[in-house]
């Protein structure tokens, strides 16, 4: 098992007993491209993680060995430099962030791995980077609550990574509650749990293993979009500082005011937002049809309107509406590659994946690959 293959690793390069923990990926039911809106997400952490094996080092030296791509690297505790390897910039921004906070550390041995596919859209950075300093807050007592290990987690992301990411991936990580997708007001950091158990029906990922180059610079460029669709707005309207605050009727409203595509973006945002409202309604009486129905609406609005989309996450879509057994699928996560979320049900998943693996295989000459996920509970220390 991957815990055991870390926790070996781990004493054969390192003295001492490590702590271990284990940090999910996640997914989003709903709720796209919303987070850095203010607006709500819908996501939930599954069953694949990435594991870490860590304690003090005798010095200020932070040693790392990555069992993934079979890389060591050494830094000081106090670097603030970023390294040639990207995977480390996570563990080096995390540190910088616990730094700025005023909160004292020394070095550490470390050594991860797991099984969260990289590039997939399930946030193993997110999953690596809320493992660590869930990891460093208990090594080193620094007595952080939940929500300022997402804050580090999130900080490290934007600031010392470099991606202007939103809070659900580092949310998701640390209050991912077994058997529930978590409802998260981004602005006010709100959260309510809603049960997902459903007798008859899977959720199942389709990962299209394309990862479309450009993408960060993309996902920047959404949000500027985004910013850009409030500063016309707020010439009308007071008191308005993200997307959250505007309804459809005042888009409406200013549209003529819209260079188009700023227009088709806040629309979709909008729209978001109130198809995630709608869908927490349903989980509870289990409409499932209904959820699915504005799963495909996502789907669309990030196609057409917020222009995240490509033909591979279309095919894998749009492949699935002949079958009654999934009553939704959509592109999941920043787009232009990754996975679709799918819900099926159970007694087609096989034959579905069978034929679906054949068709995209036929149409783009790539092998998809499929995760038939759990919902599971947010970063914990495991056993040794
Ligand atoms: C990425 C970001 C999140 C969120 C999604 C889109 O996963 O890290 O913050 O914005 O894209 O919903």
């Amino acid at each position: 098992m991957l815990k055991e293959k870390i926790y070996k690793q781990f004493k054969a390069k390192f003295e001492g007993e490590p702590i271990m923990v284990k940090s999910p990926g996640r997914i989003n039911l709903i709720g796209e491209h919303t987070d850095y809106n203010d607006g709500f997400v819908l996501p939930a952490a599954i069953d694949k993680y990435i594991y870490l094996a860590i304690n003090k080092s005798k010095d200020n030296s932070c040693n790392v060995f990555s069992c993934d791509f079979n890389k060591s690297v050494t830094f000081p505790i106090n670097q603030n430099q970023k390294s040639e390897k990207h995977w480390a910039n996570y563990l080096i921004g995390v540190i910088n962030e616990i730094s700025k906070r005023g909160k004292k550390l020394s070095g550490f041995n470390l050594v991860f791995g797991g099984n969260i596919p990289i590039g997939a859209g399930l946030s193993s950075s997110a999953a690596l980077e809320t493992g660590l300093v869930f990891a460093l807050n208990k090594i080193f007592n620094l007595g952080f609550n939940s929500l300022e290990l997402i804050k580090i987690s999130q900080d490290a992301e934007n600031n010392f990574v470099g991606v202007n990411c939103g809070i659900m991936d580092q949310f998701a990580a640390i209050m991912g509650k077994k058997n529930h997708f978590v409802k998260l007001d981004c602005r006010s950091l709100e959260f309510e749990y809603f049960p997902f158990k459903t007798d008859n029906y899977q959720l199942l990922l389709c990962n299209s293993n394309v990862k479309h180059s450009l993408v960060d610079s993309e996902y920047n460029d959404r949000r500027l979009e985004c910013e850009k669709g409030v500063k016309i707005l707020s010439k009308y309207l007071n008191n308005i500082t993200k997307l959250r605050d505007v309804s459809s009727e005042e888009l409406e409203n200013y549209k003529a005011d819209f260079p188009i595509s700023t227009y088709e973006k806040c629309s979709y945002v909008i729209e978001e937002n109130s198809r995630l409202i709608e869908v927490c309604k349903h989980l509870n009486n289990k409409n499932l049809s209904y959820v699915g129905k504005l799963m495909y609406e996502t789907h669309e609005g990030l196609k057409n309107k917020y222009k995240v989309s490509c033909s591979e996450l279309d095919f894998l879509v749009d492949f699935t509406r002949q079958y009654d057994e999934i009553p939704g699928s959509r592109m999941m996560g920043g787009g232009f590659g990754g996975c679709t979320i799918n819900l099926i049900k159970k007694d087609f998943m096989n034959d579905f994946i069978q034929l679906i693996s054949k068709a995209y295989k036929e149409k783009f000459n790539i092998e998809a690959e499929f995760y038939n996920i759990n919902i599971v509970d947010g970063t914990r220390i495991i056993e040794t």
